[in-house]
This record gives C-alpha cells, sequence and structure tokens, in this order.
C-alpha cells in the first residue's frame, strides 16, 4: 500500500471532502456545537473545495495525500500568513515569526488514516512548498482543546499564543504553534516526514 503526496485536482474534490467532515465529526464532537457538526455534507464542502482549488491553487497549492487503495486520505491547505493574523507583532515576534510567514490553514486526515505518519507528509509537504515559494517560517491555528495540538508540538512547533474567538457560533480558544526556520524543521531527522511512504 503506498501514499504518495499529490498537488490537488478537481478530480480529488469529492475525497477531500469525505476526509474534511468525517475528520470534523470525529474530532470536534465535544468541541463545537453539534448543529455545526451535523448540518455538514459531503456536497458543499465539495463544492467549496472546487472553489478553493481553482481559485487559489495559484497562490497555495493544495496538497492531498492518495492512498492507492481507499482514495484521498489526507488533506492540508496553507499559503502566506492571512492578513487578519499577519503576526508581525509580539508575541510572534518574540518566537521569531515575523512579516512574510506562511500558515498552515488545514490539515486533516481521515480518521480511518491517523497514526500512519500521513500527517508528517503532508506538513512536511506543506513547509517544502512554502520554502520553495520563499517563506521559512510558518504557524498554525489550532482549538486548544483539540490533542492535534500536540502532534504540532511532537512536529517541532513552539507554542506561541492562546485567542479567544467567536466561530461557528460558538466562542472558541485557539492556540497558536510557530516554527520560526522550517530548514532546520526539515532538516531534523525523524520529525517531518518524505513525501512518499510505504
Ligand atoms: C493531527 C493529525 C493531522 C495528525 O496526523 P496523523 O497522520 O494521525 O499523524 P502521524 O501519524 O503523521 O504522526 C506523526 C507523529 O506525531 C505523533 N502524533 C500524532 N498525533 C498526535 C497527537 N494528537 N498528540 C501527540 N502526538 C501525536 C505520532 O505519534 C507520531 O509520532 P512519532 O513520529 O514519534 O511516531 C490527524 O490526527 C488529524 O487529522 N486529526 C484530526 C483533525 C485535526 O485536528 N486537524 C488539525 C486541525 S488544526
Amino acid at each position: 500500500m503506498t501514499v504518495t503526496l499529490l498537488k490537488a485536482t478537481q478530480g480529488h474534490v469529492r475525497g477531500i471532502a469525505r476526509v474534511y467532515v468525517d475528520a470534523w465529526r470525529a474530532t470536534y464532537a465535544g468541541l463545537l456545537p453539534p448543529k455545526t457538526l451535523v448540518g455538514m455534507d459531503y456536497d458543499r464542502q465539495s463544492v467549496e473545495w472546487a472553489y478553493q482549488i481553482r481559485h487559489k491553487a495559484l497562490h497555495a497549492p493544495i496538497l492531498v495525500a492518495y492512498d492507492d487503495k481507499s482514495g484521498v486520505v489526507g488533506v492540508t491547505s496553507f499559503g502566506r500568513s492571512r492578513i487578519e493574523d499577519r503576526p508581525a507583532r509580539p508575541p510572534f515576534t518574540q518566537v521569531g515569526i515575523t512579516l512574510g510567514s506562511g500558515e498552515v490553514f488545514t490539515l486533516y486526515v481521515h480518521p480511518d488514516h491517523q497514526n500512519r505518519g500521513i500527517g508528517a507528509a503532508l506538513i512536511g509537504g506543506a513547509f517544502e512548498t512554502l520554502r520553495e515559494r520563499g517563506l521559512n517560517q510558518a504557524y498554525v491555528w489550532v482549538l486548544h482543546d483539540n490533542p492535534a495540538r500536540y502532534f504540532y508540538e511532537r512536529m517541532g512547533g513552539r507554542f506561541i499564543a492562546t485567542r479567544r474567538e467567536r466561530l461557528w457560533g460558538s466562542d472558541v480558544a485557539q492556540a497558536a504553534y510557530g516554527w520560526p526556520d522550517l530548514a532546520k524543521t526539515l532538516a531534523l531527522p525523524g520529525l517531518v516526514r518524505s513525501a512518499r511512504l510505504g
């Protein structure tokens, strides 16, 4: 069984939608309102991801992890930091994240395929692509109570800050993790994985 990282195309949107909806429901039960999770569906997410790939892929390619038996099993989107979060101020600057940083917007591995090294491969692919585009720093916002924050710590991310925001009809706490030197992170053995997995 082989999992390969690919640049997402329109042919992947249904698989991405399945990963996204199933991962949200498995991860965010108890963290986000049930109405938000029940209201999600594959068709709407397919339309959303088709739009993302069509309109944003040039600036921030979306990567999928593709399993030769199961199809799309993971997805990540990333790019230059979003304007509203642009972190050229403390506490981001205190860990070395400055203007011109990259940001990981989404990272989801299907619940049936977690703990196979796919998340590490996807974040490695995102970091490599950001580097190719001249961005050597990155950060991510994650729900404070999501165990995925410890995955980011395992990937070498440094805790930066917390914030509260009104999202999906709920007041949620988030935590930010940052990588001030992606070249260094990518060079660390056994951390982020190579793009091709066996
Ligand atoms: C978080 C997520 C992306 C990790 O992907 P994954 O494919 O399951 O993780 P990997 O198998 O690549 O794990 C790589 C390493 O991180 C560790 N790890 C994975 N998840 C972890 C967690 N929640 N806490 C601590 N360590 C974790 C693994 O044990 C592994 O360690 P090792 O190198 O010592 O073997 C995945 O679990 C996921 O999609 N979760 C649900 C969605 C989500 O919360 N996404 C983030 C939204 S911001």
